[in-house]
C-alpha cells in the first residue's frame, strides 16, 4: 500500500509534498519522489529508493524547485523492486505526463506489450508506467487530458488511487480512484489530494472521499469531480475532527509505544459514549433493533490482526448468543463459498477501512445477501461507506505499522456488541449484564495498572530477546489471545514466532521444544487454567524456556516452572483480553528494540494492505 499527495496551491509545492509524505510514511517506505509542474513549466520529477529523509537530502528540501503544483508518492512495492527508477511518479515517454499510483494494474502485462507495440519504450518494472503511457498515447490521439483520462481507465483492471499531473496543464491535478483510498482536501487558494487525512491536518480539515470510478480534476480555486460516464458529481464535504498531536509522537520514542500507552484512554472513547445510564447503547443498530433477533449465522472478518479480534469475538460470541460464529480470514472468504444468506451477520473488521481482502469479503458477504457490520477506525474510509452499518472504534489515527490500540478498541466493542445482542436475545441475566457493565468501566483503570508493570516487561524481554523460535500456548479466549501475541513479536521483532492451542501442542509441534526455545503460556481463563499449567509443564520438561501470563491470584501456581511472570489483573472473562495483550504488545516492542529493529515501519510491512 503506498502514499499519495497532491497540491495545486500557490506557494512552493515541494515543500509540502515533502512534509506530506512524511505523514504517509507508515503506509509504505520503500521509495518515494515528487513531480512538479516548475514555473518554466517543465514537468519535473525527482525520486529515489529509500525513506522520505533520502527525497529530503536528494532534493534539498525541496528549495531549489519551484512550483506551485506538484503530486508526491510514497512508495510499498509491489511490481518491481524498490529502486529510483521504479519509485514514483513515473513517466511516459514524452515527459507530458506523470502519475502517482495507489493499488495494483492487473492487466499491465497486455497493455505494456500493446504500447511496445505500437513503439512506446518503457523505463521501468512497474504496473504504473503503463498508466502513464497510456495516457501519453491517448493524449497524442485526442488532444485533450480528460478524453485520455477516461480512455485510459477503460482500458485497465485493477485498483488504482492515481493522481495525475501533466506539463500541458499546468495548476491542475487529477485524480481517479477504484479499490483504493483517494480524498480531496479543500484550502483556501490550494486544493488537495491524499491517501489519508493524516498528510493534510496542517493544511485543511475539510475533505471529500472519492468513490470508485470517480475522477477529480482540481486547481488552487477549483475542485471538479466526474462520475465514471463523466457527469459532474457533488460531494459532500466532512470536516475531520482528528487533532494534529494524535498524529505526532507526543515525545515517545516510537508511535508504537505511544499507541500502547494511548489505550486506556481509546478504550475508554470508545465505551463510554455508548454507555447510558448503566445501559450499552449502539445508536448504529436503532434502526435494526431486532437485528439480532434474525440471525442463525455470524461470520467474524479480517486480516491480520483484525482476524485475531475475530477470533476472540468468536469464542465470546457463540458462548453468549447460541449462534454458530466462525472467524474468516478476510483473504479467504471469497473463495470458500461461504454458506451466506438474509440469516446471516458479517461483521468486518478493519482498522484502515481499507484493507482489499476484507474489502472484497465484505462485497461477496452482500452479493450473498448478508447484512454487513463494519467495525472501523478510519471515519469515512471505503470500507465504512460500503457496509450496511458501521461502528467506529474511536482510538484516533494508528501511525505505528503494528497495531495496537486499534485492536483493543475493537476488542471492547465486540464484547459490548456481544453482551448488546445476548440481552436482545434473552442470554443474558441482569446481573451478569451489570456485572459487566461495572467492569467495563473499571476497565481503563486496569489497564492503566497493568500498564504500570512496564519495568518487569521491559526487563523480562531484555532476558528474551535472543530466542530464534517463540511460542504463544493457550486454551479459548487465551488461544485466540496468542495469536495477536505471536503476530507482534513476529511483525517488529523479525523472530520467528507460532500460536498454538495448548492442548494441540502434543499432537505434533512438541517434537520443536527442546533448550533455547521459549514457550510464552497464557494461563488467564480460570476454569482452564489446571490444565494449561499441564501443557506449560510438558514443554519445560523437555528443556523450553517458560513466560507465563497469568492473573494475579494464579502467580503462585506458574512461578516454580516459569523463568518469568507477566502478572495481570482479573476481570470479566469477556474484558479479560483486553488486559492479557497490553504485556504482549511491550514484550514484543522491548524485544525489538533490543534487536535493533525499525519499530514503527518494520522491513517489508505496510500500515494497511490495499493490494491482493
Ligand atoms: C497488524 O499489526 C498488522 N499491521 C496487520 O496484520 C493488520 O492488522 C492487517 O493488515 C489488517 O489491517 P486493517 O485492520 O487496517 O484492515
Amino acid at each position: 500500500m503506498c502514499g499519495i499527495i497532491g497540491i495545486a496551491g500557490k506557494t512552493q509545492a515541494v515543500p509540502v509534498l515533502l512534509d506530506g509524505l512524511e505523514k504517509l510514511e507508515y503506509r509504505g517506505y520503500d521509495s518515494a519522489g515528487v513531480a512538479v509542474i516548475t514555473d518554466d513549466g517543465t514537468l519535473r520529477v525527482e525520486k529515489c529508493k529509500g525513506r522520505i529523509a533520502v527525497l529530503r537530502e536528494k532534493t534539498d528540501e525541496g528549495a531549489p524547485i519551484t512550483g506551485t503544483t506538484g503530486i508526491g508518492h510514497t512508495r510499498w512495492a509491489t511490481h518491481g523492486e524498490p529502486s529510483d527508477i521504479n519509485a514514483h511518479p513515473q513517466m511516459g515517454q514524452e515527459g507530458i505526463v506523470a502519475v502517482v499510483h495507489n493499488g495494483i494494474i492487473e492487466n499491465y502485462r497486455e497493455l505494456k506489450q500493446s504500447l511496445e507495440r505500437s513503439g512506446r519504450v518503457f523505463q521501468s518494472e512497474t504496473d504504473t508506467e503503463v498508466v502513464a503511457q497510456l495516457m501519453e498515447y491517448y493524449y497524442d490521439m485526442y488532444h485533450d487530458l480528460m478524453d485520455a483520462v477516461y480512455a485510459m481507465l477503460s482500458r485497465i483492471r485493477g485498483s488504482y488511487a492515481l493522481g495525475i499531473l501533466s506539463s500541458d496543464a499546468p495548476g491542475q491535478i487529477i485524480a481517479a480512484k477504484k479499490d483504493a483510498p483517494l480524498l480531496i482536501g479543500y484550502g483556501e487558494g490550494e486544493n488537495f489530494i491524499a491517501s489519508d487525512v493524516t498528510a493534510l491536518l496542517s493544511h485543511t480539515r475539510t475533505v471529500s472521499y472519492l468513490d470508485d470510478d470517480e475522477v477529480a480534476v482540481i486547481t488552487p480555486e477549483s475542485v471538479r469531480i466526474y462520475d465514471a460516464g463523466r457527469l459532474p458529481v457533488t460531494k459532500e464535504k466532512h470536516a475531520v475532527e482528528w487533532d494534529v498531536s494524535s498524529a505526532e509522537k507526543g515525545g515517545y520514542a516510537h508511535f508504537m509505544l505511544k499507541e500502547i500507552m494511548e489505550q486506556p484512554d481509546a478504550v475508554r472513547r470508545t465505551f463510554s459514549p455508548r454507555l447510558q445510564d448503566s445501559r450499552i447503547e449502539f445508536e448504529e443498530l436503532a434502526g435494526v433493533p431486532d437485528l439480532i433477533k434474525n440471525i442463525s449465522r455470524i461470520y467474524l472478518v479480517g486480516c491480520g490482526s483484525a482476524y485475531h479480534v475475530g477470533v476472540v469475538g468468536k469464542y465470546m460470541m457463540e458462548k453468549l448468543l447460541r449462534i454458530p460464529a466462525e472467524a474468516v480470514l478476510g483473504s479467504e472468504f471469497r473463495y470458500c463459498d461461504p454458506i451466506v444468506g438474509p440469516d446471516t451477520l458479517v461483521i468486518v473488521i478493519s482498522q484502515s477501512g481499507e484493507t482489499l481482502d476484507s474489502m472484497a469479503a465484505l462485497r461477496e458477504a452482500k452479493r450473498r445477501g448478508a447484512t454487513v457490520l463494519a467495525v472501523v477506525n478510519v471515519i469515512g474510509s471505503s470500507i465504512a461507506r460500503e457496509a450496511d452499518i458501521v461502528i467506529y472504534t474511536w482510538a484516533g489515527p494508528e501511525i505505528a505499522v503494528a497495531t495496537t490500540k486499534a485492536y483493543s478498541t475493537q476488542l471492547v466493542l465486540l464484547s459490548m456488541l456481544t453482551v448488546y445482542f445476548a440481552e436482545k436475545l434473552g442470554k443474558i441475566s441482569s446481573e451478569d449484564y451489570g456485572r459487566y457493565v461495572n467492569d467495563l468501566s473499571e476497565l481503563p483503570g486496569k489497564m492503566e495498572t497493568t500498564l504500570g508493570n512496564i519495568g518487569n516487561i521491559q526487563k523480562t524481554a531484555s532476558l528474551s530477546f535472543n530466542h530464534d523460535s517463540v511460542f504463544f500456548i493457550g486454551r479459548n479466549l487465551d488461544y485466540a489471545l496468542g495469536l495477536e501475541g505471536s503476530l507482534k513479536l513476529k511483525e517488529i521483532s523479525y523472530i520467528h514466532s507460532e500460536s498454538y492451542a495448548a492442548g494441540e501442542l502434543k499432537h505434533g509441534t512438541i517434537s520443536l521444544m527442546e533448550p533455547g526455545v521459549l514457550v510464552v503460556t497464557l494461563a488467564t481463563c480460570s476454569s482452564l487454567i489446571e490444565k494449561t499449567w499441564s501443557n506449560m509443564v510438558e514443554v519445560t520438561t523437555r528443556g523450553a524456556d517458560v513466560l507465563a501470563l497469568t492473573t494475579e491470584d494464579n502467580v503462585s501456581r506458574f512461578s516454580e516452572e516459569a523463568s518469568a511472570i507477566l502478572p495481570v489483573p482479573s476481570t470479566n472473562e469477556l474484558l479479560q483480553m483486553n488486559l492479557n495483550i497490553i504485556p504482549l504488545q511491550l514484550f514484543a516492542y522491548y524485544v525489538a528494540l533490543n534487536r535493533g529493529c525499525d519499530i514503527d515501519k518494520p522491513r517489508n510491512l505496510a500500515k494497511s494492505v490495499t493490494v491482493e
